[in-house]
């Protein structure tokens, strides 16, 4: 594999489904920007088709894709220096998702824990596409042979599987195509919990609103669940250990540190010994801060969604480039017979 003389390509995805939270931020999307900022070629994919697989009511569907956007615009992605679109316009990816639905096995793609979680023990009421997800992420990272997929934790094992395909087609067609992509497993560092148990992950399916903040929220809405975030009585430990055994604690500190590109130790250098009566309102502050900016830019984005929508196709216009002809000679390397345009004289 040549991959190391090639240009780094980033390409991420996530599911236009819920709005975007603190976490997803700290998480995923400030990230994005950074790399982006470093002058790399990123891809950012809102993946509907992934979407779909559990039901979406369309309308809604419909306005996340676009608050998302719009949410990824307010943070910082640039859809010039950026290719962002939503992956439904770049057909490239469903197409070569059917030529992966060919080569994975059905073996592989039962053991994705995800799949067991999502379908449940109602596995044959699942959606086929549930199912094949996988082989559908697949074709997001390699329609454009991308050679890192910044991705949670959470997507290791379905990173393992796209690697797998990639092998497994170039050894049945005896080809030497597919990249294998390098997984960028995000720290532990920045993941954000949920503000009322600091041993589950702040989520935007969670059913309580109290336990994450939204990048909709307005600032009284971030004041009020910092300001109700469960927390401990004890001050403000001296040293990160201090902070081990008190996941609430540790989480609010850590969301501080974040969001004032700090460290945790300088954090609890000017807070340690304070309780949280004192570091709830700051970390308030912070919080409204950083965030009120990126909410009003949201807002007035999503006032107008004929121009959002416009961004979105002239990304997947930029994206289609790129994975057209490398969806072509995929269909070249299987043996299809590709004679358009063109008509019979
Ligand atoms: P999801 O919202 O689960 O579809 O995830 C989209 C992206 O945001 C992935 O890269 C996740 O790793 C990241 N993400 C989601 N929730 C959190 C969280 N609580 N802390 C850190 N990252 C997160
Ligand atoms: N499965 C990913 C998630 O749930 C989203 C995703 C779809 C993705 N396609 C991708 C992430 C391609 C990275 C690359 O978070």
């Amino acid at each position: 594999m040549t991959q190391a003389a090639r240009a780094p390509r980033v390409f991420s995805g996530i599911q236009p489904s819920g709005g975007l939270t603190l976490g997803n931020y700290l998480g995923a999307l400030k990230r994005f920007v950074e790399t982006q900022n470093e002058g790399v070629e990123t891809l950012y994919c809102l993946v509907d088709l992934h979407a779909i697989t559990v039901w979406q009511e369309p309308e809604a569907l419909r306005h996340a894709t676009r608050a998302m956007a719009a949410g990824f615009i307010a943070a910082g992605i640039d859809p010039q220096r950026s290719i962002l679109f939503n992956q439904s316009q770049v057909s490239a990816h469903a197409e070569l998702a059917w030529i992966f639905n060919c080569v994975a096995r059905m073996g592989w793609l039962s053991r994705m824990t995800q799949f067991k979680d999502k379908a449940g023990k109602h596995r044959e009421n699942a959606s086929v596409g549930l199912f094949a997800y996988p082989s559908l992420m697949a074709a997001d990272i390699l329609a454009y042979h991308a050679t890192h997929v910044p991705v949670g934790e959470d997507q290791k094992q379905h990173l393992e599987l796209t690697r797998e395909i990639a092998i497994k087609f170039n050894h049945d067609f005896g080809v030497d195509f597919f990249p294998l992509v390098e997984p960028v497993i995000e720290g532990t560092a920045t993941r954000v919990m949920s503000l009322r148990d600091g041993t589950k992950k702040m989520s935007k399916s969670d059913p309580s609103d109290m336990t994450r903040i939204n990048l909709t929220d307005d600032a009284d809405t971030i004041s009020l669940k910092i300001r109700k975030a469960r927390t401990d009585p004890e001050p403000l430990p001296e040293t990160a250990e201090g902070l081990e055994d008190r996941p609430e604690a540790r989480n609010l500190v850590n969301i501080f540190a974040a969001l004032s590109d700090r460290n945790v130790e300088s954090v609890l250098a000017d807070y340690a010994g304070r309780g949280f009566g004192e570091f709830k309102p700051a970390l308030a502050e912070l919080a409204v801060a950083r965030l009120s900016p990126i909410n009003a830019e949201m807002n007035r984005l999503l006032q107008d969604t004929a121009e959002i929508d416009r961004l979105l196709g002239w990304g997947a216009e930029r994206a289609d480039v790129i994975a057209r002809p490398i969806l072509e000679r995929v269909y070249d390397i299987v043996g299809m017979v590709r004679s358009r345009p063109g008509r019979p004289v």
